[in-house]
């Protein structure tokens, strides 16, 4: 099987959503935030994705999305047998650097105010937010600004890197590295630091030290006794000889 990895295009964007859904199912953070399966929307979660991935597109995000190009044909392999070619098993989204003293740009704010309204719309569409506990959404996001406000010191930003997932199937044979690379490489072209946050301890955190990120802080969400922890690891430059 032959793996591309190239940028996230409208097209894509299914495909790339499918893959998400699948490689988060089983994320703590995912099941933390929601919390009820009983009233989970696989397709208001679907639509919701596809708006970031639109918003990310528009935003000038570095996305990438890993395609199978080739298929094989060895039958005895079977978890690769099941992937046809164009099919979609991994994708990387980041975001880039936004130095500290510069204002939001006004075209990333416009671009925020459109993802609201079709989330406003996939409220009504879908007669709500398809089991996401929105106060935990707002814990989340608190707890995860401190610790940017805490940790990013660096006044030039840093790649933050937004999610990186491979579909099961196709872990542990380089995809995951490879869509980090992508943009790894230009940072450290650049001298700029990376930045990640991870719900899952094992086998994550190794992961991303083998790729150069250092757990910096394990910082937690909680919700009336359910705690969420998520590992926050920076990676800084390197510099090739
Ligand atoms: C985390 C994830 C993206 C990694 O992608 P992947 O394609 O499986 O990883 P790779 O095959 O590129 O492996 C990268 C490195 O980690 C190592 N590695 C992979 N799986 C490992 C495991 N379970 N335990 C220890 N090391 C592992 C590989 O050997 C490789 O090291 P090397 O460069 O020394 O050879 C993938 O496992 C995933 O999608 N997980 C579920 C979703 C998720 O948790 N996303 C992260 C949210 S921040």
């Amino acid at each position: 099987m032959a793996i591309e990895i190239v940028p996230l295009a409208k097209a894509d964007i299914p495909g790339a959503v499918e893959c998400v859904q699948k490689a988060f199912s089983d994320d703590p953070y995912f099941r933390w935030a929601f919390n009820d399966p009983s009233k989970f929307n696989i397709q208001r979660n679907a639509a919701s994705l596809a708006a970031h991935f639109e918003y990310g597109i528009n935003c000038y995000c570095p996305i990438s999305v890993a395609k199978v190009t080739r298929a094989t044909t060895d039958q005895k392999i079977d978890r690769e047998a099941q992937l046809q070619s164009g099919t979609i098993v991994g994708v990387g989204w980041w975001y880039s650097p936004q130095p500290s003293s510069t204002p939001e740009p006004w075209s990333i704010w416009a671009q925020s105010w459109l993802l609201s309204f079709r989330q406003f719309k996939n409220n009504v569409r879908f007669l709500g937010r398809g089991g996401l506990n929105l106060s935990r959404y707002w814990i989340w996001k608190e707890v995860q600004q401190e610790a940017h406000d805490s940790l990013w010191t660096d006044p030039r930003g840093y790649y933050f890197c937004n999610m990186v997932g491979v579909s099961s199937q196709a872990r542990g044979m380089g995809i995951g590295k490879r869509l980090m690379e992508s943009v790894m490489e230009r940072a450290d072209r650049e001298g700029m630091p990376c930045y990640l946050e991870s719900s899952k301890g094992y086998p994550n955190v190794t992961i991303y030290e083998k790729m150069g990120f250092e757990l910096v802080r394990e910082i937690e969400c909680a919700d009336k006794g359910d705690v969420c922890k998520l590992y926050c690891m920076i990676r800084f430059p390197k510099i090739k000889s």
